[in-house]
């Protein structure tokens, strides 16, 4: 049977950095369920489908097909059979992922994916509903958390040091917003999974989150 790791939170909280760390030390796979859920948005925004529209939405979702590669250990997302892993880490793809990702089509198409994966390799699996959903069973649950002026503190970091002009209290309200439709969504909304160990990590450095969760995989 393959060992399974959940790691779920809210927008910013460093998952997909931990989760990489953490599998490249546990000679895991890395499975990032939020770029599935981008390439998906990405598909929407570039058939200009109205976010308002959930019947368009869920209609659509039909006509992407989302598979995934691993090249050098690094998961590429195929969008009919393109590499759209460039396109997907902008602002814009994920607002529209958090408004697309609502759809239970939506949620559906990609869950069956993700379990398929985590079936056949040891894993180490982000997003917001893989404790709770994607993978009840899985054998070490996680609930990784900041609060939010932290969280969009470390996105602002993130895009001045690539030379992007940006703002602070934008990049919060954009946060809290994106945390609010993913906790208030009717399906598979984000929640700490009952059996989670909860790890808040506004006062703690990357190598102190990566050692807390190895120690917590065993
Ligand atoms: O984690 P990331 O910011 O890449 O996720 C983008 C969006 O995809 C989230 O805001 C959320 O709405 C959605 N998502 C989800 N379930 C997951 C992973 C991501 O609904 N398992």
């Amino acid at each position: 049977m393959s060992f399974n790791v959940a790691i779920d939170g809210p927008a910013g909280a460093g998952k997909s950095t931990i989760a990489r760390a953490v599998a490249k030390k546990k000679g895991f796979i890395y499975v990032d369920t939020g770029a599935m859920y981008r390439a998906m948005a990405l598909f929407m925004l570039r058939e200009g489908v109205d976010p308002a529209d959930a019947a368009a939405i869920a209609d659509k979702c039909k006509e992407a097909d989302i598979t995934i590669q691993y090249v050098d250990g690094e998961q590429v997302v195929l969008l009919n059979g393109e590499n759209v892993n460039a396109y997907l880490r902008t602002e814009e793809v994920g607002n529209m992922a958090s408004t697309t990702s609502a759809q239970p089509a939506v949620r559906t198409k990609l869950v069956e994916l993700q379990q398929a994966l985590a079936a056949k390799s040891d894993v180490i699996m982000d997003g917001r509903d893989i404790g709770t959903v994607v993978l009840p069973h899985a054998q070490v649950k996680i609930y990784l958390t900041a609060s939010s002026m932290v969280r969009a503190k470390r996105r602002y970091d993130e895009l001045t040091a690539k030379g992007e002009s940006c703002n602070l209290e934008k990049i919060r309200q954009d946060i809290e917003d994106r945390d609010y439709r993913d906790m208030h969504r009717e399906t598979s909304p984000l929640k700490q999974a009952e059996d989670a160990v909860l790890v808040d990590t506004s006062d703690m450095t990357i190598e102190q989150v990566i050692d807390r969760i190895v120690a917590l995989i065993g």
